[in-house]
């Protein structure tokens, strides 16, 4: 059902963890399917320089979370903003269409760690 890329990312996910003194975390559920992903970013000036993460998800968000770990570390906020779920699922060679959905939960993470960390960086003003 999977192919060998995003069985790679499932059995040896990269980057899982919670980073210790984040710059944002959030915590992102999919309403259908229940699962989690808990996402941690170390950023400084403006660039992603740690990322980390906890899926409590199907293997399909496994091998998402993995791989959007890997595309955005060191990337500009900017940049990670365009870090969609097409072009997670695209990195890993495709997924099987009915888990097509599942790569929506790390792309929204990070979009929403960036949104919340732009916040807070706003009010601290
Ligand atoms: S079934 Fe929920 S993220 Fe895959």
């Amino acid at each position: 059902m999977y192919n060998e890329k995003v069985m790679d990312h499932f059995n040896n996910p990269r980057n899982v963890g919670t980073i210790e003194e984040p710059s944002v975390i959030v915590q992102v559920g999919d309403p259908d399917c229940g699962d989690t992903l808990l996402l941690s970013l170390k950023i400084k000036k403006e660039k992603i320089i740690d990322i980390k993460y906890k899926i409590y998800g199907c293997g399909a968000a496994v091998a998402t979370s993995s791989i959007a770990s890997v595309m955005a570390r060191g990337k500009s906020l900017d940049e990670a903003l365009k870090i969609t779920d097409k072009l997670i699922a695209k990195e890993l060679g495709g997924l099987p269409k009915e888990k097509e959905h599942c790569s929506n939960l790390a792309a929204g993470a990070l979009r929403a760690a960036i949104n919340e960390y732009r916040k807070s960086a706003l009010k601290s003003l």
